[in-house]
């Protein structure tokens, strides 16, 4: 974890105990993460990853159809809401109380700034000036030689995606990681790894062919680093936020 987060944490935990709440005498970062894995197990499939899935509820902003304390929203994980979808868990006490101190970490960390996007410009930025549809398809358009953001709202929280932007490196998921092969004449390809075995490889290469080769025929191959830019300097705060809030608005085709 990024030492700026576990800041973060530590300021949430505090701000916890000054409510004197109940999952505030024993939070520690540690509980945090835990609830914030739990949350993503157990509730994000209703609520969203960032929690603001069901209208007129934002989890993760704290906001509430009406004020719960600590302890009524560890009831309500518990036992559900009856006569409505919000169901009983099966999460036990200690794990609820760790659910609730995740979702209030990340209301204080949201209350402490971050621009608010507008989804319409992000997609501009997105398909023009940004020029990530060179490398990213959504709904069927776009290029195949990164990941396939379609769903990307669905599937990652907005301080992830933000990170995706900011520094591209930091966190490549196993399936999305790039590999470079140098054949003998010396020539070198480089493209998204598809898959690999004792003998062979495979990849996705920059033109979105299919290419496959024979280790022991080439001089040299391995892992490559990720061709994303960080765009960190290339857009504005705002057009970050833009940006972002477009990503999180890309839930997939719904069923
Ligand atoms: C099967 C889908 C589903 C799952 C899983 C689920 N929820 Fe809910 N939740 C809902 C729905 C729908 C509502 C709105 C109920 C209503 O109409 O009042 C709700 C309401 C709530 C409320 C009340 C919000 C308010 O302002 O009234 C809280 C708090 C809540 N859920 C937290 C959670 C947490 C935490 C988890 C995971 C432990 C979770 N939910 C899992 C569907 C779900
Ligand atoms: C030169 C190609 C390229 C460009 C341009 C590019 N990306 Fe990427 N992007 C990738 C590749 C490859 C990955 C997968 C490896 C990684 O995570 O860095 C990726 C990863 C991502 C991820 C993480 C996906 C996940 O499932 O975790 C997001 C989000 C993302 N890009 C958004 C964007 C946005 C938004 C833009 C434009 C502002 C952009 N990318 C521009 C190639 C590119």
């Amino acid at each position: 974890m990024r030492p700026v987060y576990v800041a973060l944490i530590f300021v949430a935990a505090g701000l916890l105990l000054a409510d004197g709440s109940l999952s505030a005498q024993h939070a520690t970062a540690f509980d945090i993460e835990d609830g914030g894995r739990a949350f993503r197990n157990t509730c994000a499939t209703c609520h969203g990853p960032d929690g603001d899935q069901i209208a007129g509820i934002d989890l993760g902003r704290g906001q509430f159809r009406r004020p719960f304390t600590d302890q009524e929203l560890v009831g309500i994980i518990r036992n559900g809401i009856p006569n409505t979808p919000m169901p009983a868990t099966n999460v036990s006490e200690a794990q609820a109380v760790k659910i609730v101190a995740y979702l209030r970490s990340v209301a204080a960390a949201r209350r402490s700034g971050a621009a608010t996007g507008d989804a319409a410009r992000g997609k501009a930025i997105f398909d023009g000036k940004g020029e990530c549809s060179t490398c990213h398809r959504v709904n069927g358009t776009g290029s195949r030689l990164g990941p396939d953001l379609s769903r990307v709202g669905q599937l990652r929280r907005t301080i992830e995606l933000e990170q995706s932007l900011r520094e591209p490196a930091a966190e490549v998921l196993p399936a999305n990681r790039f590999y470079t092969v140098t054949v003998r004449d010396g020539t070198k390809v480089t493209g998204r790894l598809l898959n690999h075995d004792t003998f062979t490889v495979q990849l996705l290469d920059a033109k979105e062919q299919l290419r496959s080769f024979v280790k022991a025929d080439l001089r040299e191959h391995g892992f490559a680093s990720t061709p994303m830019p960080s765009y960190q300097d290339r857009l504005n705060s705002q057009e970050t936020a833009d940006v972002v809030s477009y990503l999180v608005s890309l839930k997939g085709a719904r069923p």
